[in-house]
């Protein structure tokens, strides 16, 4: 059993850094672990223009040390209204990697979401003509469909007919939780992938409701059954190239999660490679931890390997109950994988 393994340095291609003072908190935990970053819009007011992505990625920059060398990539928010021609200048400028769909009122922030996909028809031709990523919360919001379902649903009812109206748009289904999603995902062509957080491959459902109300583990799209995350873990650890690490860390301040209607989100970056090191430990495939966390998503945003490399070795360490007052995933829990020369915690 190897207790060191040496790893091409991982990317995170789904991230919520937030704005602010909250940004300036959280921001290290990312850009200490990993090179590049797909940076979520949801920001109030959303990101939707060229200008403003750049505006947010000085910031980004400003808020985090030189000397980690962190490459923020910028993402446009789809709104109903959003002009076909800011997302290609934003593309051809290198501000914008990609674009997020949040269907309207899906989840946090997300109210200047897209209410008809059919209306986005003219944005994802330009989109699929340019070669620009689209990035999918893929859950129905329609109140009439079981929250446990959204995402099955939403692949029957927008997603198939979606790529099948545009056939060379390349699609990540972010953060997928069900094996619904693994099994359309793994059985598609070369345009379309899946990211997988740490927190889907650890929880099921029940965390949720396990001795009590607990909203750290309370996330969108929600935790599904053991049934789910199993196969999961099956894809992430499978080497599957359809398959790549997307941490989507959400921190909220500890009022709006311990509160009687509490926001969705999990903020695992402190502790996120550690996390999926575990899994893929857990799985015997710590041989595919590179592929997943650093090779499978260059390769489809067609951008080059990271150079380079980090180490992680077996070695138990405690995850503390609160980071920069924010409550990490794993409190509490000992993980069995540190990254080798680097403080168990990040310094701010
Ligand atoms: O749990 C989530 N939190 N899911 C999302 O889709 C959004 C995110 C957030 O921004 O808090
Ligand atoms: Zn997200």
């Amino acid at each position: 059993m190897a207790d060191q393994i040496s790893i091409i340095a991982p990317d995170d291609w789904h991230v919520h850094l937030r704005d602010g003072e909250m940004l300036s908190q959280v921001v290290a935990h990312t850009a200490r672990r990993f090179r590049r970053a797909i940076v979520m819009p949801n920001l109030r007011p959303p990101v939707t223009t060229v200008a403003s992505a750049r505006a947010y990625r000085d910031r980004i920059q400003a808020a985090c040390s030189a000397d980690l060398e962190f490459k923020p990539l910028m993402t446009a928010y789809l709104t109903d209204t959003i002009a076909p021609a800011e997302l290609e200048k934003g593309f051809r400028e290198g501000v914008f990697a990609a674009a997020k769909l949040y269907p309207a009122n899906a989840t946090t922030n997300s109210a200047a979401g897209v209410m008809d996909l059919l209306q986005l028809d003219p944005v994802l031709e330009t989109m699929a003509r340019i070669g620009m990523p689209l990035l999918i919360h893929g859950e129905v919001t329609d109140a009439e469909i079981d929250i446990f379902d959204r995402e099955a649903v939403f692949i029957e009812r927008h997603l198939v007919p979606l790529r099948e109206r545009h056939p060379e748009l390349k699609v990540v289904f972010e953060h997928i939780t069900t094996e619904q999603a693994v099994q359309y995902v793994s059985s598609a062509d070369r345009h379309l992938a899946a990211t997988i957080t740490p927190h889907h491959l650890h929880i099921n459902r029940n965390a949720m409701f396990a001795g009590g109300l607990r909203s750290d583990f309370y996330c969108l799209p929600v935790a599904k059954r053991e049934c789910h995350r199993k196969a999961l873990r099956r894809a992430a650890t499978s080497g599957d190239r359809h398959f790549f690490l997307g941490t989507d860390t959400a921190p909220h301040e500890r009022a709006s999660k311990e509160s009687s209607c509490g926001c969705a989100g999990i903020f695992n970056a402190p502790f996120a490679l550690e996390s999926y090191a575990q899994v893929f430990d857990e799985e015997g495939a710590l041989a595919h931890l590179e592929a997943f966390a650093s090779l499978n998503g260059p390769a489809f945003y067609n951008l080059p390997a990271n150079t380079r490399r980090i180490t992680m070795q077996r070695r138990d360490h405690l995850v503390p109950e609160l980071v920069n007052g924010l409550v990490p995933f794993h409190a509490g829990e000992i993980l069995s994988w540190a990254v080798a020369d680097a403080p168990d915690q990040v310094q701010l």
